[in-house]
């Protein structure tokens, strides 16, 4: 009788953790004035070559002036094939050694890119990083929650069709994401849950792949058919995501979401895009990185080239939500 009970329970957990692996939440406080700013910086790591210094002193100086509560890395944060192990020396070269300034000696919080499935996942998302450097952590699929707003940073790698059917040389470390359909179904199910059950007034939304994007990779058409009807149907204010490397603003003509792109860390200057997107509003295809600060109810977003040059300035202002 007892062990039926058990055998019972066992099951009834199962389902429960089958249909339901909600998203690992994290909580990040807001300064004192109601407020919260961050950088946003995509495509970096490869031993400070590139500009990629470059790009991080700076980074550290307008940290500084704008007195950042953290960092985002959009992913591929390791090139070219992400880390090895976590002793693989690259962690230490292209990201201890580079982000020095007193200003991103904070959290920064980063998702997977296609380079780093190139390597070792599993070591890049192991904890042991985080003794090595405290200021890291990268998970797969996760949400920051802030009392002004809440992040959803989504695993875009295994949506990508061509990485599976045709890899040519590139061996990518699937641990973790097979059955792809059960994973990819998962991961959309938990994403509009919980954007569904959000309260924040701003909703943003953070993938290594580009939704929209006038850049070389241009838009990621698995993540236009799958991803975006889910921020669309759930009033998301920001898709922020890297992959293209270049610095970039597009309009949504059918909803309220304004895509964002800081995929420039470190090698740019692809000199191709295609200017016919509608909604498109600025184009950079050199190196730099973006910052956001956010009030309850304003958003400045803007984006800065390797000289700390303000390149391109957008003010967002939205009501309270209706649940706050
Ligand atoms: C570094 O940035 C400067 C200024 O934008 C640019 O002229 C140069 O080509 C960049 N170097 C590399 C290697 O991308």
């Amino acid at each position: 009788m007892a062990m039926r009970f058990m055998f019972v329970l066992f099951w009834l957990w199962l389902l429960f953790f089958s249909v339901s692996a909600e998203l690992q939440r994290l909580e990040q406080s807001i300064k004192a004035d109601g407020s919260l700013s961050f950088l946003v910086v995509g495509d970096w790591g490869r031993r400070g070559a590139y500009n990629q210094t470059e790009v991080a002193h700076q980074m550290g100086r307008i940290g500084d002036k704008l007195n950042i509560d953290f960092i985002v890395s959009t992913g591929d944060n390791f090139y070219e094939d992400g880390l090895r192990s976590v002793n693989d020396h690259a962690f230490d070269n292209s990201f201890t050694r580079v982000y020095t300034a007193k200003s991103l000696q904070k959290q920064w919080y980063s998702v997977l890119g296609n380079h780093d499935y190139r390597g070792n996942v599993k070591a890049q998302l192991s904890p042991t990083l985080g003794k090595l450097d405290s200021r890291w952590l990268c998970q797969r699929s996760f949400v920051l929650n802030t009392e002004i707003a809440e992040f959803f940073f989504v695993d875009t790698t295994p949506f990508v069709d061509k990485y599976f059917v045709g890899p040519k040389h590139h061996h990518y470390d699937w641990r973790g994401v097979l059955p792809r359909n059960e994973y990819l179904s998962n991961l959309l199910k938990d994403l509009d849950l919980g954007l569904r059950n959000s309260a924040a007034n701003w909703k943003i939304v953070i993938g290594h792949h580009t939704i929209r994007s006038v850049g070389h990779h241009g838009d990621t058409k698995e993540l236009v058919k799958q991803l975006l009807p889910v921020l669309e149907a759930n009033n998301v204010d920001l898709y922020i995501n890297g992959h293209d490397h270049c610095l970039e603003h597009i309009s949504s003509t059918t909803s309220p979401i304004q895509f964002l792109t800081s995929g420039g860390g470190s090698k740019a200057w692809k000199g191709d895009f295609d200017s016919l997107e509608q909604g498109l509003k600025f184009y950079y295809d050199g190196q730099g990185f973006m910052s956001v600060q956010l009030t309850r109810t304003n958003a400045n977003i803007a984006f800065f080239d390797i000289f700390g040059t303000i390149l391109y300035n957008l003010d967002l202002s939205k009501g309270l939500h209706s649940a706050m």
